[in-house]
C-alpha cells in the first residue's frame, strides 16, 4: 500500500483510476480544480469504495482510517501542490498525473491555455515532487502522439508526430519526463499512451460527463441512445477500412484504470526506470461496429447519418499492446460488448451526467 496523489482524480479517467487504486488498497489524495468535472464524482468514488464522509471528504473506511481526501486546487499552483503533498501525515509515495485539458479542437483555438495547463501544470508538479522528495509518477499520455501512424498496429517505437496543439503539449511533457529521468538517479516514471478510453464502471455510478456537445464517438452515441441528441454523424464512409468507417482501439476505462495499477506496481517493485507503454487492446473496431454493439446494449436502433470526413482524422489507429503485456503483465479483459453494456448503465441511469 502507498499513499498516492491523483491529479485530475475527479475526471473521467481519474475517477475510475481512484476506484481501482482504492480497491488495490492504496490511500489517495485527489488534487482537482473541477475545471471539467464535478465533486459528485469523488463522492461516488468513495461510495463505491465503501467509504464514509462528508460531501467533500475526507472519506474513511470501516476502521476509521482516512483512505480518500480531496484538495481542491490547481496543478499549476505551487501552494495547492504543497497542500496536496502534505495533507496526508504519511506523505505521498507516488503520483498519478491525469489533470489536463484534452479537447483537440479547443486546443487549436486556445493553444496557450493548453500549453499552460498541460505543460505548465506538469512542470509545477515535477518541481513539487522534488520539493517533497517524491520520485515516482505515472503520466496520462495519449496515442494522439502518433499522429497519422505509418504502421498499424502501432508500437511504442513509432515516430512521435503529433498534428495539433493538444498532441504537441503531450509530446512536450513526455520529453520533459525523459529529461528528468536522465538528470538524476532514482526517478520511476511511466508514460502511458492511452488509445480510446470509453465505457464506465459497471455499477453505472461514475462515467464520462462531457460538457456541451461531445466531440468523441462514444459519449455522442450514448447521448443519442438516451434521447439527448437526434442522430450520430458518422465522419466518413470511404476510409480504407473493411466497412469504410474509421477504425479505433477502444479500451474499457476499468481496463485502463487497471493498467495504472499495474504500472504503479511495476514502478514500485523494480529498479528506477522510465517506462513507456501503449494502453490499448490491440483490436480495431469501426464506427459501425460500435453503433451496432451499442444498439445491442441499449435495445433499440440508433439513428445515424453518413457525412464527410472530419479534418485531422486517421483511417485506423490500433495499439500494439505487446510491451504492456510483457512489462506490466497487463492486458485488456473487457470486450466491446462489455464497454457498451457498462456505458449504457451509466448513461441510462444518469442521462444528464452528474448534473441536476
Ligand atoms: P477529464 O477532463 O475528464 O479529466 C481531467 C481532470 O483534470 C478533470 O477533473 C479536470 O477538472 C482536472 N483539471 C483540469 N485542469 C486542471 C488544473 N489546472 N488543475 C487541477 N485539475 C485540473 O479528462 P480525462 O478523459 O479523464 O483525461 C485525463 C487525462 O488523460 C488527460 O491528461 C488527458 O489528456 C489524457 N487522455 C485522455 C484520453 C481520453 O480519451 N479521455 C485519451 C488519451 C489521454
Ligand atoms: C480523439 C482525438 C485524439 C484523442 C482521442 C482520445 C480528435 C481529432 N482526436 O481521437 O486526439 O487522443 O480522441 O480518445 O478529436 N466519429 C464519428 N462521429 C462522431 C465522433 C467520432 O464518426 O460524432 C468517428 C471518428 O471519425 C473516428 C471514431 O469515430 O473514426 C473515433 O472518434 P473519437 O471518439 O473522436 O476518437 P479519435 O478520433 O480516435
Amino acid at each position: 500500500m502507498a499513499h498516492l496523489l491523483i491529479t485530475g482524480g475527479a475526471g473521467f479517467i481519474g475517477s475510475h483510476c481512484c476506484v481501482a487504486l482504492l480497491e488495490a488498497g492504496h490511500g489517495l489524495v485527489v488534487l482537482d480544480n473541477f475545471d471539467n468535472s464535478s465533486p459528485e464524482a469523488l463522492r461516488r468514488v468513495a461510495e463505491l469504495g465503501g467509504l464514509q464522509g462528508e460531501a467533500r471528504g475526507p472519506w474513511r473506511d470501516g476502521h476509521g482510517a482516512v483512505r480518500l481526501q480531496l484538495v481542491e486546487g490547481d496543478v499549476r499552483c505551487a501552494d495547492d501542490l504543497d497542500a496536496a503533498f502534505t495533507t496526508s501525515p504519511e506523505g505521498i509515495g507516488a503520483v498519478v498525473h491525469c489533470a489536463g485539458l484534452k479537447a483537440v479542437g479547443e486546443s487549436v483555438a486556445e493553444p496557450l491555455r493548453y500549453w499552460d495547463t498541460n505543460l505548465g501544470g506538469s512542470l509545477r508538479l515535477l518541481e513539487a515532487m522534488r520539493r517533497h522528495g517524491c520520485r515516482t509518477i505515472v503520466f496520462s499520455s495519449s496515442a494522439t502522439l502518433y499522429g497519422y501512424p505509418d504502421t498499424v498496429p502501432i508500437p511504442e517505437t513509432a515516430p512521435i508526430q503529433p498534428i495539433n496543439p493538444y498532441g504537441h503539449s503531450k509530446a512536450a511533457v513526455e520529453q520533459v519526463l525523459a529529461d528528468v529521468a536522465a538528470s538524476e538517479a532514482g526517478w520511476r516514471i511511466a508514460r502511458l499512451r492511452y488509445f480510446n478510453p470509453v465505457g464506465s464502471h459497471p455499477s453505472g455510478r461514475i462515467g464520462e460527463d462531457p460538457e456541451g456537445i461531445p466531440n468523441n464517438l462514444f459519449p455522442y452515441l450514448s447521448q443519442v441512445a438516451v434521447g439527448r441528441r437526434q442522430a450520430l454523424h458518422i465522419f466518413g464512409s470511404d476510409w480504407p477500412t473493411p466497412d469504410g468507417t474509421g477504425v479505433r482501439d477502444y479500451i474499457h476505462v476499468m481496463d485502463l484504470a487497471d493498467g495504472h495499477r499495474a504500472a504503479l506496481d511495476t514502478l514500485l517493485r523494480e529498479e528506477p526506470q522510465l517506462l513507456t507503454v501503449n494502453l490499448g487492446s490491440g483490436q480495431g473496431h469501426s464506427v459501425l461496429d460500435v453503433v451496432h454493439a451499442f444498439e445491442a446494449a441499449c435495445g433499440h436502433r440508433l439513428p445515424y447519418e453518413l457525412v464527410d470526413r472530419r479534418p485531422g482524422d486517421a483511417a485506423t489507429t490500433v495499439a500494439d499492446p505487446g510491451l504492456a503485456s510483457a512489462r506490466l503483465d497487463w492486458r485488456t479483459r473487457r470486450s466491446l460488448a462489455d464497454i457498451c453494456r457498462d456505458g449504457w448503465a451509466w448513461q441510462s441511469a444518469n442521462p444528464r451526467g452528474y448534473g441536476p
